[in-house]
């Protein structure tokens, strides 16, 4: 049993999705401490009603085609474990740890992280626990020194760039190509229609190219400011993308959409249809049912009292985004980095400066947002 005497080491992460960074590391561990078996072991993610996160078969395929696209294709003591996953809940590194004990008693045991995540190691669940039982094993990142973090780990030699998980998402959410993903990776991706690409083709395929580009533009805007609205970046990439997504279709299509107690009283705004219509189209063809992301279609352009984050955001995505050509648009987007909500006010403000300008019908709901806005302000 002499491979019990050699190391085994575990590397837990969201894997969501598997960029370069992460299969460096691997290879550095594999390199520096030749162990019996190196578990890669991709977490559980919460999921958001129908918009899940990928799946731990689809993140288990794409960490595959990571480790060959750095030349560790075929090495067995490389191995993806389910453990986290099959849980089907968060998972505390101390139990994984527990997991991996119990599976190699007299192996010395490591855990491989960045240097990033050793700074809050002192925050985990029963850190002794961890200690006691593994070693930490970690990348250090560009400015990272030894010795922070308040606890002793092993260091492995070179130094592992910075990987952004989420701005890969976002640049993945935009159908763009990362080059901090390995080509193979971003075969899998594109074969699964993982990161949204069964939604943006579909949608490619119902607008114009013109109104396809506006979609990723107000996309690209939610996407960044997510965080400030306390939006999952999930949801505001696939409410941003499909907002638009009845625009395009003939008005009798739109009618056939809309539910029919609004369609009469939308008869003086004929353009406000497609909001109603593609939350409905998003239900029908999209298999949305998340009720977030259909108010955030249902409300893109009139707004309404009382409505959620995730509306408010592509309410203000969709008047203040990098197309929009009109110069309040840019002071919005200027106003939203720093505060989201007054940025928000200035949207709904602009909008109807607009529509009182243009003489024309303004619906109820426009104007009562306005109003719950000023409550709010003197209350
Ligand atoms: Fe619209
Ligand atoms: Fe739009």
């Amino acid at each position: 049993m002499a491979q019990e005497n050699k190391p085994v080491i575990i590397y837990g992460g969201s894997f969501d999705p598997p960029h370069r960074g992460h299969a460096a590391l691997a290879a550095a561990a594999l390199r520096q401490l030749r162990p019996a078996a190196l578990y890669l072991v991709p977490g559980f993610r919460t999921p958001f009603k129908d918009y899940r996160p990928v799946p731990f078969a689809d993140r288990a395929a794409m960490l595959k085609a990571a480790l060959s696209g750095a030349g560790l294709g075929g090495r067995s003591e490389i191995k993806i474990s389910s453990f986290e996953a099959g849980l089907r809940r968060v998972v505390y590194t101390w139990e994984t740890v527990a997991h991996f004990r119990a599976l190699h008693p007299g192996a010395p045991l490591y855990f491989l992280m960045g240097s990033d995540c050793l700074a809050g190691f002192s925050g985990w669940r029963r850190p002794g626990y961890i200690l006691k039982n593994a070693r930490l094993l970690v990348g250090l990142r560009p400015g990272f020194s030894i010795g922070r973090g308040g606890a002793t780990f092993t260091a492995l030699a070179g130094r592992f760039p910075e990987a952004d998980s989420t701005a890969l998402r976002a640049e993945l959410f935009l159908g763009r190509r990362p080059a901090r993903l390995q080509p193979g990776v971003l075969e899998v991706i594109g074969k699964r229609k993982l990161y949204l690409a069964r939604e943006r083709a579909l949608l490619q395929g119902e607008l114009t190219p013109r109104r396809y580009a506006h979609s990723l533009s107000v996309a690209a805007l939610a996407l960044r400011l997510a965080p400030a609205a306390g939006v999952p970046q999930q949801k505001a990439a696939a409410a941003a993308l499909l907002h638009d997504c009845a625009r395009d279709l003939p008005t009798a299509g739109q009618l056939r959409l809309a539910p029919k107690r609004l369609a009469a009283s939308l008869r003086s705004a004929p353009v406000l249809l497609h909001a109603w219509a593609g939350a409905a189209l998003a239900k029908k063809k999209y298999g949305v049912t998340d009720p977030e992301i259909l108010e955030a279609i249902e409300l893109h352009i009139t707004g309404a009292p009382g409505m959620g984050p995730l509306a408010r955001l592509v309410y203000l995505a969709d008047v203040a985004n990098e197309g929009r050509n009109f110069p309040e648009a840019g002071l919005i987007r200027k106003l939203a980095n720093a505060d989201f909500q007054a940025a928000f006010k200035a949207a709904n403000y602009v909008k109807l400066v607009y529509a009182f300008a243009g003489g024309g019908w303004v619906h109820p709901l426009s104007v009562g947002l306005w109003n719950s806005l000023q409550e709010k302000k003197l209350s």
